[in-house]
């Protein structure tokens, strides 16, 4: 399975806490793009699809949801609802994305610029493209 967890390093003190993210570093790519989902519903799935070419780092900043994610012979469902762990997934994951709390807040840093014809949104064409 071409994912994993990752802990960031939490700088706090009495005033708060702070986490920072660096290509190369304790991001595994260069960042090209950041986008953020909020306004989400428990009742509404996203996601459903893979990335051809394109690394990404996710994190719920606020709140919780729970990633499917599935390399076309294993599939595992965990749960993000930290802010200071980022979900890597690599390139060639089907990921769906459920059970959003209300709130809930994703950061998502990309290796790329959004480019439609490299995301895959059916499974089917998933499993033949593998
Ligand atoms: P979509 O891929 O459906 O989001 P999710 O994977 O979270 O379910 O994207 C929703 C819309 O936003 C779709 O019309 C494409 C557009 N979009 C961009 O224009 N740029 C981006 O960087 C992203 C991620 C999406």
């Amino acid at each position: 399975m071409n994912y994993k967890l990752i802990d960031m390093k939490i700088f706090g003190d009495e005033r708060g806490k702070l986490v920072s993210l660096e290509s190369m570093k304790n991001v595994p790519f260069e960042i090209k793009r950041v986008y953020y989902i909020f306004d989400t519903l428990p009742n509404q799935a996203r996601g459903m699809h893979a990335h051809k070419d394109m690394e990404q780092i996710i994190i719920a900043i606020d709140g919780a949801c729970q990633f499917i994610l599935d390399d076309g012979k294993n599939r595992e469902k965990i749960w993000l609802n930290r802010p200071d762990v980022g979900l890597y997934i690599g390139k060639n994951m089907w990921r769906e994305m459920h059970n959003f709390s209300y709130g809930c807040k994703l950061m998502v840093l990309a290796s790329d610029y959004y480019d439609e014809s490299e995301y895959i949104r059916n499974y089917d064409d998933f499993l033949k493209s593998i």
